[in-house]
């Protein structure tokens, strides 16, 4: 969470860093902060509450002069969102810092710094390295040498950058779990928690590793590692081919994303398929020979990446026949566990850069896993770096925080690891070539189904004035209502729960009446009887149904019942089919209520804290 951006340059920067911190703002949007060294040598600072809107208008209004700087888009963890506890926190006009992370021993800290006669203005944790950094260099030391030695100081997760007016040519940042890449210029060099945010300065980036610390000037760059000694890390230069993160004609990223799903997925299925087969290569070198030995699968994710993988659990098991396991990682990483021989573990995230997936990650890496695989969209983040295998969702920059487009291109993904495992475990050529067929046929049924969307608006008018709903499926479709309903908790801050049907009666049943809308997806498959009766069951109770069904279902919209219609499908899509009409669901209602679509209250896109 939080955005970082810095910029050593020999012209202004205040607008670079100010545009940076609007193209990082998905990560983080309750405030934000700039902090400049001015031409008299003396750091200038604004910092406001809100988005980053409003830092734009502050700057404006008050120009802020200076080539060398650091800002910050916030997403609180320790004090509330206010104008004291938005970055860059300053320690006595001298020294300002913007960080990323949480640290853990801050209260510790902040008492030994407390005792030494310094006065902290916020609430944060981050108050404290800026702080302990100006201890340090009261005993002589230079910027560089200070952010070191307080680094060894700190427990915990950090991004972050740091300016003293006296070396008014210099920023220093470090890593240590959450993610800083820096961006090359010619006469000009920058920094940024994600390289989107300095796409408009650069294509010419290198992301540091854990436990690097970097030195930027105008015109140079030095790296160094967590023992203080100079490496080199590898230059990325991006092509344009990379999506662009523009609204376009659409009111909304997430309505944009939405409508972008049959093209990404193609782009997904690009050089991954022929004619009738998986072109395994595509999945790494190693892979022929990773699958080869796999017995078994453990899925480690959080959210909507954490559904993909219970998605990929029935595929898995039921068309592979390998025994899959899935698991929310935060969770994971904190329980003990037995570790199957031969198990692949595979990570699944849009941004890479998860925390939570993170650590678990790492943490199976020490447990004597077979080997690890992620499938993600941020071909440079850190889960594509430290794992064995990564095949990569080709969504492009997915902006708004609910993701959609993220979710599709992983279900796609999963289905090729399914045709991989299954080949190596009796999947028949045949058998191999109908599932590469409805993948082929899948974007075209996508945009079919995205014509649905005026009738799903006009049903959305249904849930404006409802504080909860209920979503419901069966089988493979349990995880496609979860889904459901984690969007629109998350933008129409309706409560809603999903649930196997079967597991109606079981207790949730109490809960229906005339205000509950309950959402059930129901391709026609071999469960679909049994959904109908759960189905019926709740329309018994006085409970309002809203079912997306196959045409040859047998539902029709009547009392107490709207049905939406969609073409039969090939059963392995399905769950990328009719994702796509909850998606459209959630967004309608929301811009009903008028909620922040984008943005939704309390969330962040990239969650890089625990
Ligand atoms: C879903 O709409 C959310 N944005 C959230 O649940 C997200 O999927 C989760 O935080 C995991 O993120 P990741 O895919 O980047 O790891």
């Amino acid at each position: 969470m939080c955005g970082i951006v810095g910029a050593a340059a020999r012209r202004e920067v205040a607008a670079i860093l100010v545009e940076g911190l609007k193209r990082l703002e998905y990560r983080g949007y309750d405030s934000a902060g700039v902090a400049i060294i001015n031409h008299q040598g003396e750091i200038g600072c604004h910092k406001r509450l809100g988005k980053v809107a409003v830092l734009d208008q502050a700057v404006t209004e008050q120009p802020l002069a200076g080539s060398l700087g650091i800002a910050h888009t916030r997403w609180a963890t320790h004090g509330k969102p206010s104008e004291e506890n938005a970055h860059p926190h300053l320690s006595n006009n001298e020294i300002a810092l913007v960080h990323n992370g949480i640290i853990e021993n801050h209260e510790q800290l902040r008492e030994q710094l407390t005792a030494q006669g310094y006065v902290f203005v916020s609430q944060t944790d981050t108050e404290t390295i800026v702080h302990l950094i100006h201890s340090i260099m009261k005993k002589g030391e230079d910027l560089f040498s200070a952010v070191k030695l307080a680094v060894e100081q700190l427990e915990g997760a950090f991004g972050l950058a740091v300016i003293h007016k006296n070396e008014p040519e210099r920023i220093v940042c470090a890593r240590s779990g959450s993610p800083l890449v820096l961006g090359l210029g010619i006469g000009e060099n920058f920094l940024a928690s994600d390289q989107l945010a300095l796409r408009q300065v650069t294509d010419r980036f290198i992301y540091l590793e854990e436990g690097d610390f970097a030195v930027l000037s105008p015109d140079s760059y030095d790296i160094y590692d967590a023992q203080g000694e100079p490496v080199k890390r590898k230059l990325v230069q991006l092509t344009d081919k990379t999506k662009s993160a523009d609204k376009g004609q659409y009111r909304h990223y997430m309505l944009k994303e939405i409508y972008e799903q049959p093209e990404v997925i193609k782009d997904t299925l690009r050089g991954r398929i022929s004619k009738d087969k998986i072109l395994e290569q595509a999945f790494g070198a190693q892979a022929k020979e990773i699958f080869d030995k796999t017995k078994a699968v453990q899925i480690i994710a959080c959210g909507t990446s954490y559904h993909s993988g219970m998605v990929a659990k029935y595929l898995i098991e039921g068309i592979a026949g390998v025994p899959c396991r899935v698991e929310v990682a935060s969770e994971f990483r904190y329980r003990k566990f037995v570790v199957q021989d031969d198990t692949l573990i595979v990570t699944i995230s849009q941004s890479g850069e998860t925390a939570d997936t993170l650590a678990a990650l790492r943490l199976a890496k020490t447990l004597g896993y077979a080997a690890t695989m992620t499938i993600c969209n941020v071909a440079q983040s850190s889960l594509v770096r430290e794992s064995d295998l990564a095949l990569m969702t080709e969504a492009g920059p997915e902006v708004g925080v609910a993701s959609t487009k993220a979710f599709t291109t992983q279900l796609v993904a999963l289905v090729l690891l399914t045709i991989a495992l299954g080949k190596r475990n009796g999947l028949s050529a045949e058998k191999e070539a109908e599932m590469v067929s409805s993948l082929h046929q899948l974007p075209q049924i996508l945009s079919e189904v995205l014509t649905l969307d005026q009738s799903i608006e006009k049903m959305s008018e249904a849930f404006a004035d409802k504080h909860n709903a209920l979503f419901l499926g069966r089988g493979v479709q349990w995880p496609v209502a979860m889904e459901g309903a984690l969007k629109l908790k998350e933008i129409s801050y309706i409560h809603a729960e999903s649930y196997p049907a079967g597991e109606l009666k079981h207790g949730p049943l109490a809960l229906v009446d005339s205000e509950m809308p309950i959402v059930a997806v129901a391709p026609n498959d071999e469960l679909l009887e049994k959904l109908k009766s759960n189905l019926e069951e709740v329309q018994a109770r006085g409970g309002e149904l809203f079912v997306f069904a196959d045409n040859n279902s047998g539902f029709s919209s009547g009392d107490g019942i709207t049905v939406i219609k969609l073409a039969p499908v090939p059963e392995l899509i399905a769950p990328i089919v009719y994702t796509i009409p909850l998606q459209l669901l959630s967004y309608h209602v929301a811009v009903l209520k008028g909620t922040d679509v984008d943005q939704p209250r309390n969330l962040a896109k990239s969650v890089t804290v625990e």
